[in-house]
């Protein structure tokens, strides 16, 4: 798989450190990127780290996009994956809120807001950096199983596994059907991509998104073809 750089960390600080070190890196080398950031579990402690580790001298300059929201949850709602991207990402890292370009959930038009989002990206000149998660079917962002990698920014509706996986994020709250999502074709398109996965449910999907067919079925898969891809994987995820 050339391109591609895969680190197994023992143990949460390790993953952690390894994951921060792969942004960080980036970042310190291209102060202004544009950078697409991921919610989730996965990249919380690695986010945390990175806000010790930078000062706001490097991350002044970023540009921030958010990579997926639900559809009509506003962004004052602590459900919105914005306010998550605000609490785990802009804020500690200390990044200018007029950097940060999000979804708006609440358009009336959302293929034009769609369309607006890659406006945007476009005018930015593309993602420098993508920090991505891997959904438990394999999905990046919202691009949920079957997405090809010319997917473009849309609105879709969640799989039941992706609905199972937010509710835990949400307990006791309503979870949204339907997400806004950056394409596959803008993540795939994406200088540099650091993909974050722990624990053993991931298992499974990792290796089938790293080393078995690349297929529509799995859109992670499409990142074995990516130029420059820095996989941190836990030792549960990765396993023996
Ligand atoms: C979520 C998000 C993704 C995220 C992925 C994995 O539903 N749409 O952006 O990367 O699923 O989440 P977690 O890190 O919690 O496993």
């Amino acid at each position: 798989m050339p391109g591609i750089r895969i680190t197994v960390a023992d143990g949460p600080d390790g993953f952690d450190r390894a994951a921060a070190d792969e942004i960080g890196s980036t970042i310190r080398a291209c102060p202004r990127a544009a950078v697409v950031v991921a919610t989730g579990r996965t990249p919380m402690g690695p986010y945390a780290r990175l806000a010790d580790d930078l000062s706001a001298d490097a991350t002044g300059d970023l540009r921030v996009f958010q990579l997926d929201e639900y559809l009509g949850i506003p962004r004052s709602d602590p459900r919105s994956l914005a306010s998550w991207t605000r609490r785990s990402f802009v804020e500690p890292l200390g990044i200018e809120p007029a950097s940060v370009h999000w979804f708006d959930a609440m358009a009336d038009d959302p293929d034009a807001e769609c369309r607006r989002y890659e406006g945007a990206v476009a005018e930015a000149g593309g993602f420098d950096l993508a920090v991505l998660g891997l959904g438990p079917n394999g999905h990046l962002g919202f691009n949920e199983p079957p997405s090809d990698p010319m997917s473009g920014t849309r609105v879709v509706p969640l799989t039941e596994e992706s609905l199972a996986s937010n509710a835990a994020y949400v307990p006791g709250e309503p979870v949204p059907t339907e997400a806004f999502t950056a394409g596959l074709d803008l993540l795939l398109a994406t200088r540099r991509v650091v993909l974050v996965v722990s624990g053993r449910t991931k298992h499974e999907i990792v290796h089938r998104a790293l080393d078995g067919p690349v297929t529509a079925q799995v859109p992670a898969s499409f990142l074995q073809e990516h130029p420059d891809l820095a996989v941190v994987v836990d030792a549960d995820a990765w396993g023996a």
